[in-house]
């Protein structure tokens, strides 16, 4: 196939940033989704109705003038968060809280240190039909890093999901076999995304030969086996996965550092990136269920009117980008080269 057409995506996970980012990610994103959830790790911490808002607001100050992208709002759950703030912040429009286990990821230091204690919380998200966004790892320094996910859904998300059966919870980006297997044995309200990085790598990308810090994602890179999980399962287009790009900027100074900040920024080339996957599948046809349909669907959202368009052409990814403060971020697959392009 030379090209093809999928009705508009959306992207179910990024970070967008604040301040001056904005007009680098937001124009990156709306070049082709339509909407995108929007992760609330920002300091301080999106977590209550009028942050979201405010927010919000800003997001859309950044819009390109002739787009209507829309951002979906997101809380930040805390062991502070009250029933009150969850019937706020849906009255305000938020469509999901984000669940971090304190320390798991980029400014996750004042979320979640008692899961259980949250239990009433979720109770008033099933009722008012708000969906939770699980940053699925335990943070214990003593449980290996390529094992968190797998401890987490043993240890909290097998309860989470049997004491919750009506709430609506993604698992966000998932890295294992293990985590495949849980959602296909779960009912219908457990769905999770998959990020280009974790269907194209895996941790032989990260470490052989050198450190690659632009490779270094939370969760991290899994083995190979894991990789082909994540593949196997997005080419057969089952419904309970879907795209979430979990693009997240770091300055260029901040990942290639000695203690280097976690996240791909993968906005200006994921849709290619998602479609050049699914080609060396041989399961193109299964790329618009997984970009266009089945979050939306999830979420209880309507699907997007109009199309994108993609074409196989070879393009290679820009070294760098340079920031509106005028630094610099090296993005995703930075210098290599992309099968697919999408076309205006
Ligand atoms: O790699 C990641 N980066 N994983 C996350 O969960 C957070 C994100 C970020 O905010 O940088
Ligand atoms: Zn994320």
């Amino acid at each position: 196939m030379t090209h093809i057409k999928i009705q508009t995506p959306d992207d179910w996970h990024l970070h967008f940033r604040d301040g001056d980012m904005l007009n680098e990610t937001v124009p990156a994103t709306a070049r082709c989704f339509k909407r995108a959830i929007v992760m609330p790790n920002l300091v301080p911490p999106i977590t209550d109705a009028n942050m979201v808002v405010n927010y919000r607001k800003r997001i859309l100050d950044a819009r390109p003038s002739d787009n209507n992208f829309e951002p979906l709002m997101t809380l930040y759950l805390t062991n502070d968060t009250t029933r009150e703030d969850i019937i706020l912040a849906k009255e305000v429009g938020t469509v999901a809280a984000k669940l971090y286990p304190a320390g798991a990821t980029t400014h996750s230091d004042a979320a979640v240190k008692s899961l259980e204690d949250l239990y009433p919380i979720f109770e008033e998200m099933q009722e008012v039909g708000m969906l939770l966004l699980i940053h699925g790892e335990v943070t214990d320094n003593h449980i290996d890093i390529f094992d968190r996910e797998k401890e987490f859904i043993d240890r909290h998300l097998t309860k989470i999901v049997a004491s919750f059966p009506d709430l609506k919870i993604v698992f966000e980006h998932i890295t294992t076999k293990d985590a495949v297997d849980f959602v296909l044995a779960s009912n219908d309200n457990l769905a999770a995304t998959i990020t280009p990085q974790h269907l194209l790598l895996n941790r032989n990308d990260l470490l052989a030969g050198g450190i690659r810090p632009h490779n270094y994602c939370l969760p991290v890179l899994k083995r190979g086996t894991h990789q082909q999980a994540l593949r196997k399962v997005v080419a057969t287009g089952n419904k309970k996965f879907f795209l979430g790009t979990d693009s997240a900027p770091h300055e260029k100074h901040m990942k290639e550092s000695s203690c280097g900040c976690a996240g791909c920024y993968s906005a200006r080339s994921a849709i290619e990136i998602y479609t050049q996957v699914f080609d060396e599948l041989d399961a193109l046809d299964k790329l618009e269920g997984f970009a266009s349909h089945h979050g939306a669907d999830f979420y209880g959202l309507p699907r997007n009117n109009g199309v994108i368009k993609l074409v196989k052409e070879d393009w290679i990814i820009p070294e760098q980008i340079i920031l509106p403060n005028g630094n610099t971020v090296v993005p995703f697959l930075a210098g290599q080269k992309c099968t697919w392009k999408l076309k205006d």
